[in-house]
């Protein structure tokens, strides 16, 4: 079975890549990428020899305080972050043994489909199977999907029409008094709904997600732009409870990932319905960090723009990688002067190249980026690499790849 598997992602691939090469043949490859996509295989290539050595599969997340990496299970929300980078290295580099190894980190996160107790399966299930599906159309990862899929819905709340983020019964979530929790990272888990919708016919996932991204539009965003991380519904009669933060520096200040999770959720949601709603939210978004008066010159943001130490704080390359990753869809997109979002793109992506925030090769955990922040108010993962900040910094490598060969 795991030999007819493979077999067919061999045959499915080798066909992807034979057109690839061809367009590589009539195009100039910018030696940015090049350099960025050597290096990457390089320190991956670094971390997969560590987990084929090891005797099942260790999924990295990040470095721990006596800098051994932190490992995941596959109910980790970021469980989908390394398989996914592997597809993207696979796509960047063109160099197939990374192939049965994408697979196999992939369907190590196969029960992650199951869960119905945290709204993360859309990042988990999409990055991995997603991907994995997207670049070699094997049937088993477009089941694992839907059956994702069906499992996130579960999370669909009537009165308030959205879907609920976080249980209030387990961990620190459930000393905050909240009944009906959604943070504004539930966009990002949109774009497996959507795809569910198109893989199985069944347009309930759809709906769902067009419901869940018009109450987040209504309630999550201030009058600049920016958005609250937490808004609490109640269950009864669908009303807000509360506007709050877990992750930010206070209620009313601006966490820097949650504005990328918002600029990227609701660019995806423009390209499923074409709706200018969600593109415009997605503009006011990005425009208010892109003038923000503390937004530093290299374009890698505060982990909050509201920080009270600033410049003295932490920065957060994963917001960096994820909104760079965002613009450059952007600029394919039907909206003025659209080459100026990349443009902004190309910068970012040159200061996370840059000594300051690449890592060199053999260091840094076998992570490609430093200096990232996973929970300042929970003490947790400050100023260190992060899975997420690599995942995003390669699929915006891959989009500027295609935007300048043409293929995007
Ligand atoms: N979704 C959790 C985070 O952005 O840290």
């Amino acid at each position: 079975m795991k030999k007819v598997l493979y077999i067919t992602i061999l045959a499915c691939s080798t066909l992807w890549v034979s057109c690839t090469e061809k367009n590589k043949q009539s195009v100039r490859t910018d030696s940015f990428i090049e350099k960025n996509v050597a290096f990457a295989r390089a320190q991956i290539g670094n971390e997969i020899r560590i987990i084929e050595k090891s005797e099942k599969f260790t999924n990295p997340v990040t470095l721990k305080t006596d800098s051994t990496i932190y490992y995941c299970d596959y109910a980790d929300w970021r469980s989908g972050f390394f398989p996914g980078s592997v597809w993207y290295l696979y796509e960047l580099s063109g160099d197939t043994t990374l192939l049965s190894l994408a697979d196999k980190y992939t369907s190590a996160i196969e029960e992650a489909k199951k869960l119905t107790w945290h709204h993360d399966v859309g990042f988990m299930i999409n990055c991995s199977f997603g991907n994995g599906w997207r670049t070699t159309k094997v049937p088993r990862y477009k089941e694992v999907m839907i059956e994702a899929a069906r499992s996130l819905a579960t999370r669909f709340r009537e009165k308030p029409g959205i879907i609920q983020s976080w249980d209030v019964t387990r961990g620190w979530q459930s000393e905050r008094g909240w009944e009906c929790p959604v943070i504004i990272d539930n966009m990002m888990n949109l774009e497996l709904l959507f795809e569910a919708t198109k893989l199985s016919g069944d347009s309930t996932f759809y709906h769902i997600a067009v419901n869940h991204a018009d109450r987040t539009l209504k309630e999550h965003f201030r009058t600049n732009g920016s958005c609250y991380h937490v808004i609490d519904y109640s269950l009864a009669d669908g009303m807000v409870r509360h506007r709050q933060t877990a992750q930010g520096y206070a209620d009313e200040s601006t966490w820097s990932r949650g504005q990328a999770w918002a600029i990227y959720g609701y660019t995806v949601c423009y390209r499923e319905t074409h709706d200018k709603k969600y593109l415009n939210q997605a503009l006011k978004t990005f425009q208010f960090m892109k003038t923000h008066p503390r937004l530093p010159k290299d374009l890698i943001p505060y982990w909050d723009m509201d920080a009270p130490n600033i410049p003295n704080e932490p920065r957060d390359a994963s917001s960096a990688s994820c909104i760079a990753s965002a613009l450059y869809e952007i600029s394919t997109m039907d909206v003025p002067d659209a080459n100026s979002y990349k443009i902004y793109a190309d910068s970012i992506m040159a200061s996370l190249a840059s000594p300051n925030y690449l890592a060199s090769l053999g260091k840094n955990g076998n992570f490609l980026l430093m200096h990232s922040v996973g929970s300042i108010p929970h003490g947790t993962e400050i100023d260190v690499p992060l899975n997420y900040a690599d995942y995003y910094f390669l699929e915006a490598l891959k989009r500027k790849r295609d935007i300048e060969e043409g293929t995007r």
